[in-house]
């Protein structure tokens, strides 16, 4: 070989080791930034022991405060549901539900033998996007219209006072209740934002719709999602409590004693000693909750600025969008995805049930979640292993954040209700959840149960019983139909009192 020969393949060879090393060297620098960044979002965004205790603490105090009538982010709304499904209701009812991305028209037939169930039928209404907006009244008569076509394949007709169709509503928004079916609408939540309904009873609004469209009802009983969850539960088993969602949003309600709800002080008679109380918990704000600067933007940018904090750090309307909103700071602060990507920009781009498919992929080199980057979010950047690593652990650490206040949400709970442990033996108490985030998100769930373990230790958490309640919120609407049909019509108006 020419010694000019030996002299370029040299050259040749030493400029690739160059062009190597720089490449390892700069992969290395953003991989380290990458890391550097998630530890330390990883450091802002979880609670340590006393984080977490912290959290349970101020939740404790605004729940107390609610009860007492005193400023609070928690609204402890009394439900004025003392009368609970008990099995021996018979006959046909309908019921409305209200309140994640769908709306669902139920149907139930209840037989002769006690809590005998003769049938169901449930049909889920897509809700068009322009109804999340649209004037409340359109948007009723919309689902006022829904109703009675699916009624009349029931065999359901136009009836005339006492013939008329028994209506539940199950109603997934904060609402004064003034009577078992009367009440006042507070603020919308979601991605609700009808105008004309807040301040408005919730119920009057939907009987004009059936009257608009000639087909008059009785809707007997307005509940909050979370209150369709107990009496459902209730209805199988009395010893139930707590009645939670984690679904689009996110809320819980309990069984209170009627002496610490001290802002119904001023009511006459009572007929119990207790009250189920929404906690509409969604709305938690508080210092000690671990808000980002992605946490503010989207908060501003979001239909309700300023309200439902412990919402957007937790339910399934948000985490999708958090997850996108760090993937595009992670994008142009560390390079990832080559750093400049438009496919990141659009809000909403991403959504929860995405997320928890990329949670739950398993495979060493992350195949399925790339494909879910490239088919939801359009990405064509070429991707390595490591990126899509990066990605599942962002992806876990939303959830993980979700899950922890989700957990100091529920000991603070059990801590008002004297069931915690530290009154007394720690006693079993079940939770009847419902909602696509629970259902369908098995690592959230598992997240869930650890971030239990660590704020109430092993022991305690595992009295704790987080029971799925399918369909709890249409079935315990519809059943409470059945319940506040069968009472007497005074005892409806007063119902709590
Ligand atoms: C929102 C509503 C609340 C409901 C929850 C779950 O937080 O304000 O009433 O229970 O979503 O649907």
């Amino acid at each position: 070989m020419s010694s000019n020969r030996q002299k370029s393949l040299l050259l040749l060879a030493g400029a690739a080791a160059a062009a190597g090393f720089v490449a390892v060297g700069y992969r290395t620098w953003h991989s380290s930034r990458k890391r550097t960044l998630l530890g330390q979002m990883r450091k802002r965004m979880l609670l340590d022991d006393s984080g977490l205790i912290e959290v349970r603490d101020d939740f404790c105090k605004q729940m107390v405060a609610g009860l007492n009538g005193e400023t609070s982010s928690l609204l402890m709304i009394p439900s004025m549901v003392d009368i609970i499904p008990s099995g021996n209701e018979r006959g046909r009812y309908l019921a409305l539900d209200l309140g994640g991305t769908n709306f669902r028209c139920v149907y139930i037939k209840l037989g002769d033998g006690k809590g005998q169930i003769e049938d169901v039928k449930i049909e889920q209404c897509e809700i068009p996007e322009h109804h999340f907006t649209s004037p409340a009244a359109d948007l009723f008569t919309f689902m006022a219209e829904k109703m009675v076509a699916f009624a009349k394949t029931l065999g359901f007709s136009r009836g005339h006072a006492s013939e008329r169709p028994v209506v539940g509503f199950c109603f997934s928004f904060p609402c004064q209740h003034i009577s078992l079916n009367s009440g006042k609408l507070i603020r919308w939540t979601k991605k609700f934002n009808n105008p004309g309904a807040v301040g408005e009873d919730p119920v009057r609004m939907l009987e004009d719709a059936f009257d608009r469209i000639d087909f008059p009802v009785d809707v007997d009983c307005m509940v909050n999602d979370t209150v369709g969850v107990l009496a459902a539960a209730r209805y199988l088993d009395s010893s139930v409590m707590i009645g939670m969602i984690l679904g689009t949003g996110t809320n819980a309600c309990y069984v209170e004693k009627i002496d610490n709800v001290r802002k119904l002080a001023q009511t006459p008679r009572r007929r119990r000693q207790t009250m189920i109380i929404n906690i509409e918990w969604g709305a938690f704000t508080s210092k000690t909750l671990p808000r980002l600067e992605f946490d503010r933007d989207l908060d501003s940018s979001s239909a309700n600025p300023g309200e439902m904090q412990l919402e957007k750090l937790t339910s399934g309307m948000y985490l999708g969008e958090v997850t996108r909103r760090i993937l595009l700071q992670f994008a142009e602060q560390t390079g990832l995805f080559g750093g400049s990507v438009p496919e990141l920009q659009t809000p909403g781009s991403l959504t929860t049930p995405d997320t928890s498919r990329i949670d739950h992929d398993s495979t060493f080199f992350g195949g399925p979640t790339g494909d879910i980057l490239r088919s939801e979010l359009g990405l064509s950047h070429w991707q390595t292993f490591w990126d899509r690593q990066l990605v599942r652990d962002i992806v876990r650490l939303v959830a993980q954040r979700s899950s922890q206040l989700i957990a100091a949400g529920i000991a603070a709970l059990l801590r008002q209700m004297e069931r915690d442990g530290t009154f007394g033996p720690m006693q079993r108490t079940v939770v009847a959840v419902d909602g696509g985030m629970f259902a369908h998100y098995r690592a959230f769930r598992e997240e869930l149960l650890s971030a239990l373990e660590r704020i109430m230790g092993a022991e305690a958490a595992h009295q704790i019983v987080l029971k799925h309640q399918q369909d709890g919120s249409s079935m315990g609407a519809v059943t409470m139909a059945g319940a506040a049909a069968g009472a007497p019509s005074q005892w409806r108006s007063e119902a709590g009192g």
